[in-house]
């Protein structure tokens, strides 16, 4: 886990800061060797004393200096041992010290020194009764009052996985004790918009649940897909399918990767009327609640768009994912999922999402993780972290990059909406930045190229004609200097292109093969794209054909396939293929995107089912 962790660009850095928040907050009392007779329960109940719901505690964090500190002899996992087993002669955190960024010496012992397995005085992430507990509960009270928070140490991903099984589990169990049913299977439906990210996906092949796709509002103009329309579609669905108890769950991303936040108090009470629990994949959005309210972009003010960018907690829905490590500071793969207070979170839910947590993470969550977790938390929690003005700051220096940007170059800006959009695009996260690149000859893709070779900026997300960009409580002023000054080289370059006629057309190629196919629109989402449900196709018998094979095109994909990023699937297993599909993603691969997901990345071949299930 921490090797996946590492291999990202930034990660280092934030285990190196980690571990100096980890030294900071540690007990500096010596502690003598905890007496090998003594009870494992013990040092737990201790704790459970000595701490309250106090926010200035980060429990994680003291608990794992305590016990690095303690430890004498490691006889347990990992292998490396505290760090002393480590390959030497390696960079990065592998490296006897670093000078990240000149400002901190750090010995890397100290990063591998906290890499501890769940010794009694740690707790147990899936039996939580000790400092993991104590944390998770003051997280619960920091993120807007959740009746319980879980800490996850495989992202969202672990959070949307384990909500659906959770769901899908209890509507089958309630189903299948109906006097009618005796016991027999039923079919349980989750709705959801199409442009969900894969792990909605892999939860409907592991649950088993049967999608009904909600069409979410397209863009043609940026090629962008926001929320999903609450009356027009997520009402006219709920009426469809829930009446006969046949809805398990109703899932809704908000906000999207691009920022746009929707009306989910309104998705929240319309749930509530029909019984069907509300779960919302809010993983770009852990730092909603903690923004200035004064959002100062026109489209942005007003009591709905301020109502909407108080989370989704907030707003009633029942389970709540968020990806901590994106807008908030922890490490790669820290999530949290917060159960909300309504009257369909019962102990049966909250019992079956704990289970399922079990069946989707690893038996050895690393303590390096789950203390992150706890110091993102104290940040915005105690009244010493800093991390709500740390937001703030955020949000003045987003705000100015696209003062400027406009100001200063051609390129346009998403603004927060005109008009709500029937809820499915009330506000703009203010610190989501999207830049066109429309009109300029240039894709996002191309743009993003030339920004990483040229000038070492690197955007978020580079798609057709945008690249996004997230400005969170890390960024820095310095920062903003450089992507503007990129945006105004790369405009230089574009008045160069066109005036010689140099600047290749890729990017209105792109354009056009994006209108042809907006993947997400009313087209894909109608019922009957769908062979089988995901489920049923994985595990049905399959075979690989080349993309240029004529069978291709009428058959349903076995595999899900799906550009990176932004991990919205365009294919799903049991989905028709159709010739705008492979278009739009061969289309993709030539504008310099990625496909992942599928077995070959290149789209030479895809694999097809061999038989096709009735739904
Ligand atoms: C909308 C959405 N949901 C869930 C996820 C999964 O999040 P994580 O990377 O924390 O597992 C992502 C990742 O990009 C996402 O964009």
């Amino acid at each position: 886990m921490i090797a996946f962790s590492l291999g990202r660009l930034e990660a280092p850095l934030l285990l190196l800061g980690l571990v100096g928040f980890i030294k900071a907050h540690a007990f500096v009392a010596p502690c003598r060797p905890r007496p090998r007779y003594e009870s494992a329960a013990r040092p737990l109940r201790r704790w459970a004393r000595e701490h309250g719901a106090d926010q200035s505690k980060s429990p994680i964090v003291e608990a794992l200096s305590l016990a690095a500190a303690r430890i004498k002899a490691p006889f347990f996992f990992p292998g490396h041992k505290m760090g002393r087993g480590l390959p030497v002669g390696l960079p990065g955190p592998f490296a006897e010290t670093n000078t990240a960024l000149n400002k901190t010496r750090v010995h890397r012992d100290d990063v591998w020194q906290h890499d501890l397995p769940e010794i009694p005085e740690l707790d147990n992430l899936f039996a939580p009764e000790g400092p993991i507990r104590d944390a998770e509960t003051l997280a619960a009270e920091t993120f807007g009052g959740a009746q319980r928070t879980w800490f996850l140490v495989n992202g969202s991903t672990a959070g949307v996985l384990a909500a659906l099984l959770a769901l899908v589990r209890r509507h089958q169990q309630e189903g299948q004790q109906h006097p009618a049913r005796s016991g027999r299977s039923i079919q349980s439906k989750v709705l959801l918009p199409r442009n969900v990210h894969k792990s909605a996906i892999n939860g409907l092949i592991l649950s088993g649940a049967v999608p009904v796709f909600l069409s979410p509002v397209y863009d043609p103009a940026w090629d962008i897909c926001h929320g999903v329309p609450i009356e027009s579609a997520l009402q006219q669905a709920l009426e469809e399918h829930a009446s006969g108890s046949e809805v398990a769950a109703v899932l809704l991303v908000s906000p999207t990767y691009h920022g746009a936040v929707m009306d989910i108090e309104q998705a929240a009470l319309l749930c509530a009327k029909f019984k069907v629990p509300l779960i919302v994949d809010e993983a770009h959005g852990a730092h909603l609640a903690f923004l200035e309210v004064e959002v100062n972009e026109p489209g942005n003010v007003g009591p709905l768009a301020s109502r909407a960018m108080t989370g989704a907690l907030a707003q009633g829905a029942d389970l709540v994912v968020q990806s901590t490590h994106k807008t908030l500071t922890a490490v790669s793969q820290c999530a949290m999922m917060h159960a909300g207070k309504g009257p369909l979170v019962d102990s049966a839910m909250l019992e079956f999402v704990g289970s399922a947590l079990q069946l989707v993470q690893s038996s050895s969550p690393n303590y390096v993780l789950l203390a992150s977790l706890d110091g993102a938390r104290w940040q915005l929690g105690s009244p010493l972290g800093g991390g709500r003005a740390a937001l703030h700051r955020a949000q003045k220096l987003a705000a100015k990059a696209k003062r400027l940007l406009l100001e200063e170059t051609p390129f346009p800006i998403l603004k927060p909406p005109d008009r709500p959009k029937g809820g499915a695009f009330v506000g703009l996260d203010p610190l989501r930045l999207t830049v066109g690149t429309m009109g300029t000859g240039m894709s996002g893709f191309d743009a993003d190229e030339v920004l990483i070779e040229e000038h070492g900026v690197y955007a978020e997300l580079p798609a057709s004609r945008t690249l996004t960009f997230a400005v969170g409580p890390g960024s820095e002023e310095e920062d903003i200097d450089c992507l503007v000054a990129a945006f105004k080289a790369l405009a230089t370059l574009v008045d160069k292109g066109k005036r010689d006629g140099s600047q290749d057309m890729a990017g209105e190629e792109a354009s056009s093969f994006m209108t042809d196919f907006p993947p997400f629109d009313g087209k894909q989402a109608a019922a009957g794209s769908l062979k089988c449900g995901p489920r049923d196709a994985y595990f049905t018998a399959s075979e690989v054909l080349s993309t240029n094979d004529e069978r291709v095109v009428g058959r349903a994909s076995a595999e899900t396939v799906c550009p990176y990023p932004p991990g919205i699937p365009v294919l799903l297993p049991g989905e028709i293929i159709t010739v705008e599909v492979l278009r739009f993603l061969k289309g993709v691969l030539s504008t310099g995107g990625s496909v992942t997901g599928c077995s070959d990345p290149s789209l030479g071949k895809i694999r097809v089912l061999c038989w096709e299930k009735e739904k």
